[in-house]
């Protein structure tokens, strides 16, 4: 019997986003079908080829400003759990749009960093970033050119506040993963950590079984847009027929 009134936290990524119009990685038209991680999302790439890692992100950010990308109702609907759920919501997202926060989803973590923000290597400052960035660039907070580098965690580097993460995860009633195919830790031992430290009831809502469905729970199965709000609906005791 689930706690009405559960901490609940909730991992994205890239398939809630996909009804938006925002590619995934590991689909078949995925990103990664179309680049090589090494050669624009590690801090190696960084160094040997800026303009190309660069042009990626600049690629990915000016997709963002289509006015036909907007959150979908799977984003609202988790705006809405945090909004009207009892308990704490947690929303852990993988994703480095910004559809989340648009959709009005306030206690929010973006744990592979965000593609509207830069981080300085000379000062260390994370500042706004709205459109292209380039190796002439200069840092808003301390002015320094050339040392701005998309705030985006590469593979090999740390994600962004982990303790909070573990911290939500041990305590949670409930943890829902939604649009991950699980291939990229830490985000995909999440499931595991909260079941044996938290004994968490936990869930996975996915297009299809992901290559980790076996850990959870239970899975619900289909495009985010309709699983993620009839989700919510049920968890928040709404009547589907009204
Ligand atoms: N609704 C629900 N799920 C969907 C939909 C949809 N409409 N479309 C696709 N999916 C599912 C796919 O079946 C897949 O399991 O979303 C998942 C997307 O998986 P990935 O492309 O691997 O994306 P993600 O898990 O977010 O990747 C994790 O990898 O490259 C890195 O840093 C990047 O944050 C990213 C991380």
């Amino acid at each position: 019997m689930r706690d009405e009134a559960a901490p609940i936290v909730i991992l994205t990524g890239a398939g809630i986003s996909r009804e938006s119009g925002l590619h995934t990685f590991r689909d078949p038209d995925g990103i990664w079908a179309k680049y090589d991680i090494s050669e624009v999302a590690t801090p190696e790439a960084f160094e040997n080829n800026p303009a190309l890692v660069h042009s990626f992100y600049n690629d990915r950010r000016k997709i963002l400003h289509d006015p036909a990308v907007i959150p979908n109702a799977a984003h609202h609907a988790l705006a809405d759990l945090e909004q009207n759920w009892p308990g704490d919501v947690l929303l852990v997202t993988q994703n480095i749009d910004d559809l989340h926060g648009r959709a009005g989803s306030q206690n929010l973590i973006h744990m592979h960093g965000e593609l509207f923000k830069v981080q300085c290597l000379h000062c260390n400052a994370i500042s706004p970033w709205q459109d292209d960035l380039g190796s002439e660039d200069k840092c808003a907070q301390c002015g320094h050119k050339g040392s701005l580098r998309p705030h985006i965690v590469w593979f090999g580097e740390m994600p962004l506040e982990m303790e909070r993460i573990y911290r939500a995860l041990e305590k949670c009633g409930l943890f829902i993963s939604i649009g991950t195919s699980g291939n990229v830790y830490p985000a995909a031992g999440f499931v595991e950590f909260a079941h044996h430290q938290a004994e968490a009831e936990t869930i996975e809502i996915n297009l299809e079984p992901s290559d980790g469905a076996s850990l959870f729970d239970n899975g619900i199965y289909g495009p985010a847009t309709q699983t993620v709000p009839a989700f919510v609906d049920q968890l928040l005791g709404r009547d589907e027929n009204k």
